[in-house]
């Protein structure tokens, strides 16, 4: 049996921040490259022309309602892993493709993420393909802390300098009215020092507020305007938890001195939890959204991620814009990078999560 998808869902625009960059162009990378598997004329005229897209879903696609996909292990398999490989993929970001930068392993490629009851669905090639009925648009915000900041702009943006306004939002949420689908994110823009300066009413009266406070009204700011703007009978939202850093080895490694930098391996300790995924954050996003209501799904990624040490682009990124230098990999304390990810990777599993409920939301509407 096959199920369409729902007319009301016909334009799939999302909205990611930050790190999720990468699940974004991944997702329509690993769709093209499905296509590419499958029939390569296609891939062409499907991205040349933007044609109309229709998902045919079968019923073993779908996922138990009672299957809870963050909870489980990573598990090896070279054999479905990677799901498709940074040659094949010409949409990945410099910043991600750490083979091509020179990484010399890969076995960060080859785990799978295996729920405990249950397993995630893949994205069929012969299941995914061009029809003329479907009108789909992805979008990929920039708006790293989802209120308005100095640092809206998606490319000129200060890093070292952050300004706040946790009241102001419309700037931003008028993009996102009418849209099927949202996927917020937002967290390691936040993090960079334990105060932040920020406005709230007044923007002329900048203050200094703990990074948690400002934290928690930014997103009351956002719950307010989700209550008035926001159409559940016509619009899909999703949160996602924070994407875990690996800084220092010494908290899986301990008495080491390291980075992230030549990790080969997960994490294997249960529940494995480190300093790079703040635990109050992770409270108020909880309780927010917990006053929000059914309304939004929340994809609680981050322990998931946790156990990823491994995943990091560490020396085979880039920084500011340009990859490193030789000596600049020879001194991964100073140059690693083990905030971003590579891909294929890690949010390839965000991705998938994220099309299981996909799924699941349209076997419900059936
Ligand atoms: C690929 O697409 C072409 C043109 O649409 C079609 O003629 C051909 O049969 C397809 N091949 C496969 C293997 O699906
Ligand atoms: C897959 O992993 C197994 C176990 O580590 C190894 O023996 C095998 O050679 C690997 N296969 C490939 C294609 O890498
Ligand atoms: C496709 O979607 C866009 C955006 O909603 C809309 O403007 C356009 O009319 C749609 N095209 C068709 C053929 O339905
Ligand atoms: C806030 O701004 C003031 C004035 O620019 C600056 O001196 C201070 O370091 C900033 N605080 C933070 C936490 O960035
Ligand atoms: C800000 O954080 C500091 C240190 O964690 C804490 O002592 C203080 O009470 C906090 N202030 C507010 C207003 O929450
Ligand atoms: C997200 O998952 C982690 C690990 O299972 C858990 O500790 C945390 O409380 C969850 N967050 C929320 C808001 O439910």
């Amino acid at each position: 049996m096959s199920v369409q998808t729902s007319a009301d869902s016909r334009i799939i625009q999302s909205v990611f921040q930050v790190l999720l960059i990468s699940l974004l162009v991944l997702g329509s990378g690993r769709w093209i490259l499905d296509e590419l598997k499958s029939n390569e004329s296609r891939l062409f005229q499907l991205y040349g022309i933007r044609q109309r897209e229709a998902v045919f879903v079968t019923k073993e696609d779908q996922l138990d309602e009672s299957c809870n996909v963050f909870e489980g292990q990573w598990v090896w398999d070279n054999v479905s892993y990677p799901l498709y490989t940074e040659k094949n993929c010409p949409y990945l970001v410099k910043q991600t493709t750490c083979q091509r930068n020179g990484r010399p392993d890969s076995n960060y490629q080859n785990w799978r993420w295996k729920p405990n009851s249950c397993d995630l669905p893949r994205f069929p090639p012969m299941k995914i393909f061009k029809a003329e009925e479907y009108n789909a648009s992805i979008e990929y915000y920039w708006a790293p802390f989802i209120v308005e900041s100095i640092s809206d702009h998606a490319t000129k943006h200060t890093v070292h300098k952050r300004l706040v306004n946790l009241d102001a939002i419309e700037k931003h949420s008028k993009s996102w009215e009418g849209v099927d689908v949202l996927i917020f994110e937002s967290y390691v823009w936040w993090m960079h020092q334990p105060k932040i300066n920020a406005t709230f009413g007044d923007t002329s009266e900048v203050r200094e507020y703990n990074v948690t406070t400002a934290y928690k009204m930014a997103l009351e700011t956002w719950a307010k305007w989700f209550k008035t703007k926001i159409n559940p009978k016509k619009q899909r939202v999703f949160f996602t938890s924070m994407s875990p850093t690996h800084l220092w080895s010494w908290e899986w490694n301990p008495g080491s001195d390291g980075t992230c930098y030549d990790e080969l391996y997960p994490i294997d300790k249960p529940s494995y939890w480190g300093t790079g995924s703040n635990q109050e954050i992770m409270k108020i996003v909880g309780d927010v959204l917990n006053r929000v209501g059914e309304h939004v799904t929340f994809l609680n990624i981050t322990q998931l991620s946790e156990y990823r040490k491994d995943g990091h682009t560490s020396v085979y990124g880039e920084r500011r814009g340009k990859l490193l230098t030789k000596e600049q990999r020879a001194d991964p304390k100073n140059y690693g990078d083990c905030i971003h990810w590579c891909l294929p990777g890690v949010p390839d599993t965000w991705n998938e999560i994220l099309y299981a409920y996909l799924l699941r939301s349209h076997s419900n509407s059936f």
